[in-house]
């Protein structure tokens, strides 16, 4: 897509004020449009120590979204990833749209190539995602809902058995909070389903992999806010009912110039913690294009260290991904508008924020 097109398509969604996602929900990554020029460009991305030995330093886990045409077509991409990171995530290529089509018919060539690449560099896998009311073929919303069942139970089943032995955790259910109600977002899942079909996916997934952790993931409830409230109810209860449920995902879409305190993160994941629940920062990046541009990268660099800071003060705080990790390659550009949100720039060259990333996970 050219930088005016992702231009046009950014003004579309916002003016038609879709949801992040849903605006964003094509098929996948894209380039992104230039934003205002960087300052002086930092060192390359293979002239700075692998962000994955820093993170291993603290025995956690520094992971990116990836797909699979950067992989096989943009050696930079593929160099950086697989120098900086120990954990992959399927930026798109893992979700229901790409993976089913169709009813029954099933294309992992896109997920089995981002596997594949994790595999030969060192790199767990974390499954994104098996149940979300975003990136689902048309023919589920059209169900009745006992085919709506079958079709969740055959996909959930045989989307885990495929991967089984590869991927590390899945995120199972994703955003089922709603943002104004805070109860459960009103989707095809759960009025076809019920509203206790967060279990039932839980479940699924466990009988499929009894070996995966499994993972809630949500946005919005990074800090101490009524939705981490609500998510925080949603898994306690889940905890509570003995559903199988590892862990939670803090999506962590920032805006450094709207930022909820570094304490009340650390606060917000200790208290997940505490339900005996592993956590996870799943999609992490720093939206700066509202800031003054003499500060954007200063403040970028602090808030992606604050944050990391944040988990590595909790045990249980595991691993840290990034949604991306090159402004060439960011959801943001066309879902919000150019930006620069990631550590490295649109060359691969180490922003400030790297240093920020590195920082943090040396504890530093
Ligand atoms: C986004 C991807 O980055 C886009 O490439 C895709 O078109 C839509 O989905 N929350 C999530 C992610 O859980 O799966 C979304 O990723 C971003 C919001």
């Amino acid at each position: 897509m050219t930088a005016s097109a992702a231009r046009r398509a950014a003004a579309a969604c916002l003016l038609l004020g879709l949801s992040p996602a849903g605006c964003g929900g094509g098929g996948g990554p894209t380039s992104a449009p230039s934003a205002a020029p960087l300052p002086t460009p930092g060192p390359a991305w293979n002239e700075v120590a692998p962000l994955r030995d820093a993170a291993a330093s603290g025995g956690r886990l520094i992971g990116t979204a990836l797909f699979s045409s950067g992989l096989a077509n943009e050696p930079a991409y593929a160099g950086a990833a697989g120098r900086h990171f120990n954990y992959v995530t399927a930026e798109y290529e893992m979700k229901w749209d790409p993976i089913e089509k169709t009813p029954g018919v099933f294309d992992f060539s896109g997920a089995d190539a981002i596997v594949a690449f994790a595999e030969a560099h060192g790199m767990q896998v974390k499954g994104h995602t098996l149940v979300w009311h975003n990136a689902t073929p048309a023919w589920v919303s059209s169900l009745s809902p006992s085919d709506l069942r079958s079709a969740v139970q055959n996909h959930v089943r045989t989307v885990v058995g495929h991967f089984r032995g590869h991927v590390r955790a899945w995120d199972v259910v994703n955003e089922a909070i709603d943002d104004t109600s805070l109860g459960l977002r009103s989707t095809v899942f759960s009025r076809g389903l019920g509203d206790d079909y967060v279990a039932e996916c839980f479940r699924l997934a466990r009988q499929a992999d009894p070996d995966a952790l499994l993972v809630y993931n949500d946005y919005g409830g990074e800090g101490l806010n009524r939705k981490s409230d609500a998510i925080y109810a949603l898994v306690k209860d889940l905890r509570d009912r003995g559903v199988p449920i590892d862990g939670v995902g803090l999506q962590m879409h920032l805006q450094a110039w709207n930022m909820p305190a570094a304490a009340d993160i650390a606060a917000n994941i200790r208290r997940l913690a505490a339900l005996g629940l592993r956590v996870n920062i799943s999609e992490l990046d720093v939206q700066i294009r509202q800031l003054p541009v003499a500060t954007k990268l200063t403040q970028q660099r602090q808030v992606y260290h604050d944050v990391i800071a944040a988990c590595l003060t909790e045990p249980r705080c595991e691993a840290v991904t990034l949604w991306g990790f090159t402004d060439a390659h960011s959801w943001i550009d066309t879902t919000f508008g150019p930006d620069d949100p990631l550590p490295f720039d649109e060359q691969y060259r180490a922003k400030p924020a790297y240093f920020g990333v590195q920082d943090a996970l040396f504890g530093r």
